[in-house]
């Protein structure tokens, strides 16, 4: 045992903490059994504890923990914070999310079945990760599109392309951020199914859908920003100058540094971002 104290066990320590599941536990629970709901008005902790049956004590304790994330406010009487109705209640709601993660926590506890093989339909898998994808980025990588519209170039742009642009909700958020913006979404036919209906039923405008692969098919042409995010694919050394040549910039500081070898750092109106990649939100230029 000695031994085995001695040993790295951090991993085996920090998992049977188990403080990530137990939040996400929480906040399950309180979008399942519609507290937000109930907490559109104002209460009491008596009112939460009468309405739902929970022992008072208990509901004190959820009350400040969803306090101490932010998702509630007030101090004798409580109710939602906005983050929390943009969360929760609104269009972009990550409920969906929550609900995504539930199942595969079920996937999680019979592994014995996962391992012996089960299938879920493909196509409900694949619009669910598409969706999930966007939640995700707009719970973490909000800050590059903050990033990118501080840019001059992003407030003077009027067409922006979102190469690999999955979900849209890049795209989404661009067009919320300049009203002169139109963005274009490149995908996989596939992928611009589902981002056309998930940016339909969130009432997105201002957005075109082009369809194809963007190591094949023509990507569209005259953009002022090429955007990508978390697109290995789009990295990749011979797409560069087929992306340059679509934006409005000037191709001849490009060639000489290709012909080279290399790829400069700079050019104007292509960003690549690689935040999903490295879970940090950073905006690396080309
Ligand atoms: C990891 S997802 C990133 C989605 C989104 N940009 C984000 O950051 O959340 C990579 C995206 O690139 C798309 N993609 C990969 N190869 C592609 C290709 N050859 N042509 C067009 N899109 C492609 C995928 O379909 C997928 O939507």
């Amino acid at each position: 045992m000695e031994e085995l104290l001695r040993e790295n066990l951090n991993w085996l320590r920090n998992s049977l903490k188990m403080e990530d599941f137990k939040t996400f536990a929480i906040i399950a629970f309180c979008y399942r059994s519609k507290l937000f709901d109930f907490l559109e008005s104002e209460r009491r902790i008596e009112d939460v504890s009468n309405h739902f049956g929970f022992d008072l004590l208990a509901t004190k304790a959820l009350i400040y923990f969803l306090k101490s994330r932010g998702l509630v406010e007030g101090s004798e009487k409580f109710k939602i914070s906005n983050i929390c109705r943009t969360l929760f209640k609104s269009k972009l709601s990550i409920g969906e999310l929550l609900e995504e993660k539930l199942k595969e926590i079920d996937i999680w506890l019979n592994l014995e079945k996962a391992l012996k093989g089960t299938k879920r339909s493909e196509e409900e898998f694949f619009r669910n990760r598409i969706i999930s994808l966007g939640k995700f980025a707009l719970l973490g990588d909000i800050k590059v599109v903050n990033l990118i519209s501080e840019l001059e170039e992003f407030k003077k742009a009027e067409r922006l392309l979102d190469l690999g642009g999955g979900h849209g909700l890049y795209a989404y958020a661009f067009t919320l951020l300049n009203k002169n913006l139109k963005a274009f979404v490149f995908d996989l036919p596939k992928v611009i199914e589902v981002a056309k209906s998930f940016l339909k039923e969130i009432g997105a405008e201002r957005i075109e859908f082009i369809p194809g692969d963007f190591f094949r098919d023509p990507i569209g042409a005259n953009f002022d920003i090429i955007f990508s995010s978390f697109n290995p694919g789009g990295k990749k050394a011979e797409l560069i100058p087929k992306i340059y040549l679509k934006t409005r910039g000037n191709i001849s500081d490009l060639l000489p540094a290709l012909k080279g070898g290399s790829v400069p750092r700079i050019c104007s109106g292509i960003h690549l971002s690689s935040a999903g990649q490295s879970g940090r939100s950073e905006v690396p230029r080309i």
